[in-house]
């Protein structure tokens, strides 16, 4: 193929900044800032962080790595790239299901995630009411027991969140996404810093620092292990295609190892400043760290309703983590979204809006999780209490996150030619470029391959 050829037809990123805003704004979401306190909280804390950071930087950089240079040698949805690079490398066609497996995890993660940000736009409005003002935490426990077992509410919540996504989607990727992105990651970052001056204040600083730093692999059970590295995937949104639709989109001339290596960084930085602010107010107030899905909307209103201008810093900050969660929503169906204006000759607006409405409709499920549906199961030996939300959560980050990446990996590091891995990547052929080879072709496989193997119970350890 030509380079000309090479160009996709959804558009291209203005610029490499842009692109490393688009893809940060992807990783840093609700991850970062919901899930990661709140599974490191049920995890036990040091250990689970530890094997967190391992499989970050062990997995998901050369990961990240595959899955771009995938999407910018196909410069297509992940559907079509799939279908090409197959052609093109002379490997069976069978790979196009990885395209496929990608967009029903992207409608199976999209549909709770969009609920779980309803429930951040609920806080929006909370915070700037005043209500958090000198609350105490049996106070915001009610109040956020209020919101999960009020189904309608949360449908409100979640129809103005996927509304919000699919519009932003329908508008395309420059004037759409960059623009998003832009103003809105760096505040949210200073935004955190101030909730992490207020936490280094409560008195409890320390103890939260030794229950995130602090490792103890009693702690660490099988699942936990399997958690810590599905989160991995999750929060650098790899393993279903977006970040692949998203290298499709970025220009030739770009460094995708460095890139790679910068998006991580940011994003694990956000996870780790949210986590180190979040557990001094839990213990400040002697709350439970494994208190789940609900953990920082128990915690962080306290903080808002105790601090100076906590209620417009209260706002601020919901804000900008519904912004947070917008950005990195968009990414979670651009892959359906483009395949759909590829195949289907449908415009973006068509496209986006169909996909909205599944996703949209999907997330009742959800909805209903967490009140009239709610069901306690056991999973690896744990129990887990909110039903299907826990069962699409597992399937997802746990289960199809981690297998797509490994067939990413598998892809980039055995089925293609070295030479086409060579030439994407543009990095030679030195040690740097050896060293990603090695991981991708084989800790990647073998990493992955032993968790599911524990998880099995074919080994144990
Ligand atoms: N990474 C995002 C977060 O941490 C969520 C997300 C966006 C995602 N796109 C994804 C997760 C693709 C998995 C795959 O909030």
């Amino acid at each position: 193929m030509t380079e000309e050829s090479r160009k996709s037809i959804h558009g291209q990123w203005s610029s490499r900044l842009a692109f490393i805003l688009a893809a940060t704004g992807s990783a840093v979401g609700l991850g970062n800032i919901w899930k990661f306190p709140y599974i490191t909280g049920e995890n036990g804390g040091g250990a689970f962080v530890l094997v967190y950071l391992l499989c970050i930087a062990l997995i998901g950089i050369p990961v990240m790595m595959s899955e771009i240079l995938i999407g910018r040698r196909g410069r297509r949805s992940p559907i079509n790239t799939m279908r090409m690079l197959a052609a093109e490398e002379g490997i069976p066609k069978l790979w196009v299901l990885l395209g496929w497996a990608g967009v029903v995890a992207g409608f199976l993660i999209l549909s709770y995630y969009s609920v779980i940000a309803g429930w951040a736009v609920a806080y929006v409005f909370r915070a700037a009411s005043g209500v958090f003002t000198g609350v105490t935490a049996d106070g915001i426990g009610a109040m956020f027991g209020d919101l999960v077992g009020n189904p309608e509410a949360q449908l409100g919540w979640h129809t103005i969140f996927m509304v919000m996504t699919t519009m932003v989607v329908a508008r395309g990727v420059r004037s759409g996404l960059e623009a998003a992105v832009r103003f809105l990651m760096p505040g949210l970052f200073v935004l955190l810093l101030v909730l992490l001056g207020f936490s280094m204040n409560t008195g409890y600083f320390e103890q939260g620092l030794d229950f995130m730093f602090s490792v103890d692999f009693s702690k660490l059970s099988t699942a936990a292990v399997l958690t810590a590295m599905g989160h991995a995937f999750f929060t650098l949104s790899l393993g279903m295609g977006a970040i692949m639709v998203y290298g499709s989109y970025l220009s030739r001339n770009t460094s995708i190892a460095k890139t790679s290596v910068v998006i991580a960084l940011l994003d694990t930085l956000v996870a780790l400043i949210a986590g180190m602010a979040i557990f001094p107010i839990v213990f400040a107030n002697g709350l439970e760290p494994a208190s789940g899905p609900g953990l920082i909307f128990q915690t962080l209103p306290l903080a808002f309703g105790h601090m100076p201008g906590g209620v417009l810093f209260g706002t601020l900050f919901f804000v900008l983590l519904v912004f947070a969660a917008w950005t990195s929503a968009i990414s979670l169906i651009e892959p359906a979204v483009a395949w759909l204006v590829e195949n289907r000759d449908m415009n973006r607006v068509r496209a986006a809006t169909l996909v909205g409405m599944i996703t949209w409709l999907l997330g009742i499920v959800t909805i209903l999780s967490f009140n009239r549906w709610a069901f306690e199961f056991d999973f690896a030996g744990e129990t887990k209490g909110s039903g299907i939300f826990d069962i699409l959560d597992i399937l997802t980050s746990n289960i199809m996150l981690p297998l797509g990446g490994l067939a990413m990996a598998i892809f980039a590091g055995w089925m293609m030619k070295k030479t086409s891995v060579v030439d994407e990547l543009k990095m030679g052929e030195g040690m740097l470029f050896k060293a990603w080879y090695v991981v991708v072709r084989y800790v990647t496989p073998v990493a992955v391959g032993i968790v599911f193997l524990n998880l099995v119970g074919v080994v144990r350890f």
